[in-house]
């Protein structure tokens, strides 16, 4: 531009980097789109221009003023509102609606007031007439093959200036980082709209989870209510019926007995088939009160309730010994365990599912257990020399001993293992607290 026809080209070099360095900054300094023309603008006035405007064109918008900068505050609502009541006409063959079709720059280095604009009314021209345009440059804004705006550059009248190629070339390198600058703005803000979709819907999908969480959480917890609800129910059934069939069965066996044994008493010798039925009565009264004996005490051993755990493990190790064959030794370092009638049914029933697997499926010629206490834990394991419980046994679905076993457990906030070596055998521990409360279960929601 030739301000002055005795510039230096040194001057004008100086400019140059000056104009792009301050545009740099100026570009750089905001992350909203707009706001970065809208600095431009201030730059580009008045060291490459008296006036200019910024225009933009975005998806299914009419192209529209951005960015209006004036050198002279006068005239600067003049200029602003020009673009503001004469927008482009879209269909114009020259001017910033052409430039932004082709994506070409359009250059009139002398010209007179109309030469952009067919005045749409007397207003239109005299608003026009009043900014007195010299020299005019509009330069697309083109980035990634696409032109999001146009650059309009003037110089006015007064001033007796008008622009060169060079001034030309000038606008083509400030309106291609411009363009840069935006898009990277749009891209910027693309990515964080993106963002904060993906958070909010992380947050929705992490609120829905939580959501679904509680529900399992406390499914599971009313599950092991009723679980307990059960076990317990069940458990004082089979005690209800031990005792029944022991006392009520037992004593009217008894008192049987001793009826056939008065009745034997008072038959006369003589009556040998009388006596010897009576004979035969007694044994099978005899076996009948064995029978109700096991029987009560296979649904509850009254040891048991009456002579404690300890002595209630010692006797189930014999009697296991004695139906199995497998070798049994019992070490404890206690006395008597500190724990209530549930805990101690717990034990006590863990302990014989743990023998019936022995039994059934270790081909074991041995067992060990130990019970032991440390701290506020009591502590049980069972361990057999048989072939070994395999992984996948342990994590199997399909049998309801070690479910059932991990149940009663859990609902003492205790711990239950389980492990096999190949060939060696296979050890069950379980941990029980001994001043929890009776069961693992909040109270419900
Ligand atoms: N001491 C053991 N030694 C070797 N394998 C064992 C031992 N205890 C259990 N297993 C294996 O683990 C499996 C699961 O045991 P679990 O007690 O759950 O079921 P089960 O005894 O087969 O059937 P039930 O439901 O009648 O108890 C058994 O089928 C068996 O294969
Ligand atoms: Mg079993």
């Amino acid at each position: 531009m030739e301000i002055n026809t005795d510039i230096t080209l040194r001057k004008r070099v100086e400019r140059t980097q000056r104009l792009l360095a301050e545009a740099g900054q100026v570009l750089e300094a905001s992350l909203d789109p707009t706001t970065r023309l809208a600095n431009l603008a201030q730059v580009v006035v008045p060291l490459l221009a008296d006036w200019c405007v910024v225009h933009i064109t975005e998806a299914g918008q009419p192209i529209h003023p951005v960015a209006v900068a004036h050198a002279d505050p006068q005239k600067l609502a003049l200029a602003d509102d020009l673009q503001r009541r004469y927008p482009p006409d879209p269909d114009a063959l020259r001017g910033v609606a052409q430039v932004l079709r082709t994506g070409q720059p359009e250059f009139y280095p002398e010209t007179s007031d109309e030469p952009l604009v067919s005045p749409r009314d007397a207003e239109h021209l005299e608003l026009t007439r009043s900014l007195g345009l010299k020299s005019v440059m509009i330069v697309p804004l083109v980035t990634r093959g696409h032109t999001l705006g146009a650059l309009t550059l003037v110089v006015s009248a007064e001033s007796g200036r008008h622009y060169t190629e060079a001034d030309l070339a000038l606008a083509e390198e400030l309106a291609r980082r411009a363009a840069l600058a935006v898009d990277n703005a749009r891209l910027y803000a693309e990515a964080q709209q993106l963002n904060a979709e993906l958070e909010e819907r992380v947050l929705q999908r992490t609120a829905q989870l939580l959501a679904a969480n509680t529900q399992l959480e406390n499914s599971r917890v009313q599950l092991l209510r009723l679980a307990h609800y059960e076990q317990a129910a069940r458990e004082e059934e089979r005690t209800r019926l031990a005792r029944e069939i022991h006392d009520e069965l037992g004593q009217d066996l008894t008192g049987l007995k001793m009826d056939l044994a008065w009745l034997q008493k008072h038959t006369r010798p003589k009556r040998k088939d009388l006596l010897q039925k009576f004979k035969a009565m007694s044994d099978l009264v005899d076996t009948a009160i064995q029978s109700t004996r096991r029987i009560a005490t296979q649904l509850r051993p009254g040891i048991l309730d009456d002579l404690g755990l300890l002595a209630a493990m010692e006797w189930q190790l014999q009697e296991f010994e004695k139906r199995t064959g497998i070798r049994c030794k019992f070490s404890s370092s206690l006395e008597e365990v500190a724990l209530d009638a549930d805990g101690i049914t717990v034990l006590f029933r863990i302990l014989q599912e743990t023998l019936t697997n022995v039994a059934r499926h270790a081909g074991a010629t041995q067992v060990e257990v130990f019970l032991d206490q440390a701290q506020d834990t009591v502590s049980l394991r069972v361990q057999d020399n048989g072939r070994g419980i395999t992984e996948s046994e342990v994590a199997g679905l399909k049998s309801f001993g070690l479910l059932g076993m991990r149940e009663r457990v859990t609902l003492r906030s205790g711990d239950f293992h389980i492990q096999g070596t190949p060939g060696q055998g296979t050890t069950v521990v379980i941990r029980l607290p001994l001043n929890q409360g009776r069961v693992a279960t909040p109270e419900a929601p």
